[in-house]
């Protein structure tokens, strides 16, 4: 897995000040999206898999699916299931902390 810095902690905190709080980060020609949950930050691709709205003008529901604005279509941001029975699935990154920063990993 490649390793790639989107933000430094005071970034992040200041484009996620809140739980609940949605944004977009560029990743070389992807872009992805960052959750903040109560426990945590959370990295899904920005493209909704049904017809590639964007999640981050999108919102989070009171179970921690991120709602796409485009369709209303929900994913669990834990998971990437797309809980509100669609069948699609939406793609999970992972993220964290390192001494300069937040960085997500990319499968090789
Ligand atoms: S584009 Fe996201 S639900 Fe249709």
């Amino acid at each position: 897995m490649d390793w790639f810095k989107i933000a430094d902690e005071a970034e992040l905190e200041r484009r996620l000040p809140d739980v609940n709080a949605l944004s977009s980060f560029d990743l070389g020609e992807s872009s992805i999206c960052v959750a903040r949950l109560e426990d945590g930050y959370y990295a899904v691709a920005d493209m909704c898999p049904h017809a590639s709205g964007s999640l981050s003008e999108g919102e989070i529901d009171s179970r921690e699916n991120i709602v796409c604005p485009v369709h209303l279509y929900k994913f669990s941001l834990r998971t990437g299931i797309n809980t509100s029975g669609e069948d699609y699935f939406l793609k999970k990154y992972p993220l964290k902390l390192m001494e300069d920063g937040y960085y997500i990993g990319i499968e090789k």
